[in-house]
């Protein structure tokens, strides 16, 4: 099956922005991880970023054909885009919502997220630790075919 794992704006910075909240590792390391992980399960990953909200739009709807399952860091667009989630609702594949920082632990405006109400699930505050337990549940859903 495949995986996509689709990263929004700013995160292509990942090891420069922030360190103290986002960590050392960049989105290089994070593609590793993420690949490594899918293919021990015996999956592939299709690993993007975009700063671009439509580009993001675009490749939800691709998912629609070409993934059987999306792990999302929508980043900002998170907690603005009501595109995004128009986007995930019509993808009809189980989505995870991933932030490698705790959104709840920070400015006010990071606890409201547009889109974790249509997402199969939430995993934030774990840092790389996310993404890898977001494919390893996406594995098991699919494996069972359950989208919860
Ligand atoms: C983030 C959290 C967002 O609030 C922020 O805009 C990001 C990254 C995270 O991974 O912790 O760019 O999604």
């Amino acid at each position: 099956m495949t995986i996509f794992v689709l990263n929004g704006p700013n995160l292509n910075l990942l090891g420069s922005r922030e360190q103290d909240v986002y960590g050392a590792g960049t989105l290089g390391d994070l593609e590793d991880l993420c690949t490594n992980r899918a293919q021990a399960l015996g999956h592939d990953v299709d690993f993007r970023q975009t700063n671009y909200e439509g580009e993001l739009v675009d490749w939800l709807q691709e998912a629609r054909t070409s993934a059987d399952g999306v792990v999302l860091n929508a980043a900002a667009f998170t907690h603005y885009s009501i595109a995004v989630r128009d986007a995930i609702v019509a993808c009809e594949r189980p989505v995870i919502e991933v932030h490698l920082s705790n959104i709840f632990g920070r400015e006010d405006f990071r606890s409201h997220s547009m889109i974790s109400a249509v997402c199969a699930g939430v995993i934030c505050g774990l840092g790389y630790r996310g993404y890898q337990a977001a494919i390893d549940a996406l594995a098991s859903m699919l494996a069972s075919g359950s989208s919860s």
